[in-house]
């Protein structure tokens, strides 16, 4: 996948321990509890796990803009990270990440689509209705750092 604006092309790619420097960095800018370098390095041993970067590419240079991890469970695919370097947000990359978690679901076959998300975080609430998902249930007291539920939605593959 792959688009192009003057000099500066976007491309979804596999995410490699190479990457995992540059999204640290991305996830400690992006949430109260980042993931450590173990849990990323873990996720990318799991088989059932798509981990994917977003890497922006001029001329010989390229680094990596954001990045996106659900896994592949029964008929499901379950979102578990999602994250947009601060300097590229609002540019639509989130959206194109969930648009290709959704095509690599329909690909394989899957019904739906799944995510807990922290009630505060209003940004993600908007982009994940966008995105078709509706809330169907809550989890109470979820994040144990900032003691929030988590609002649970679901999407149809379609
Ligand atoms: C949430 C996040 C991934 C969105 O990334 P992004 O690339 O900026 O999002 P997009 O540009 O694709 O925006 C798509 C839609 O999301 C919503 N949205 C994104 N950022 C928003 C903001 N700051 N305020 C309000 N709505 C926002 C909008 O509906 C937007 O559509 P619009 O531009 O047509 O209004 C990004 O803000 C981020 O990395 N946040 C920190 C990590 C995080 O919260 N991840 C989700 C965990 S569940």
């Amino acid at each position: 996948m792959c688009s192009e604006t003057n000099t500066v092309q976007v491309a979804v790619d596999l995410m490699g321990e190479k990457d995992l420097p540059e999204i640290l960095a991305i996830e400690k800018e992006s949430f109260v509890s980042p993931w450590t370098l173990g849990m990323f390095r873990d996720e990318l041993k799991v088989k059932h796990s798509q981990c994917l970067v977003a890497r922006l590419y001029s001329g010989e240079k390229s680094l990596v803009a954001g990045y996106i991890i659900f896994w592949i469970v029964a008929d499901e695919a379950h979102l578990h990270n999602l994250a947009v370097k601060k300097e590229f947000r609002k540019q639509g990359l989130a959206r194109h990440f969930m648009d290709v978690m959704k095509d690599i679901a329909k690909k394989v076959g899957l019904k739906t689509q799944t995510l807990e998300v922290r009630e505060s975080n209003a940004e993600a609430i908007k982009l994940y209705r966008k995105c078709g998902f509706v809330v169907k249930g809550k989890r109470p007291l979820y994040y144990t750092d900032t003691h929030e539920d988590a609002l649970i939605m679901w999407a149809d593959v379609k």
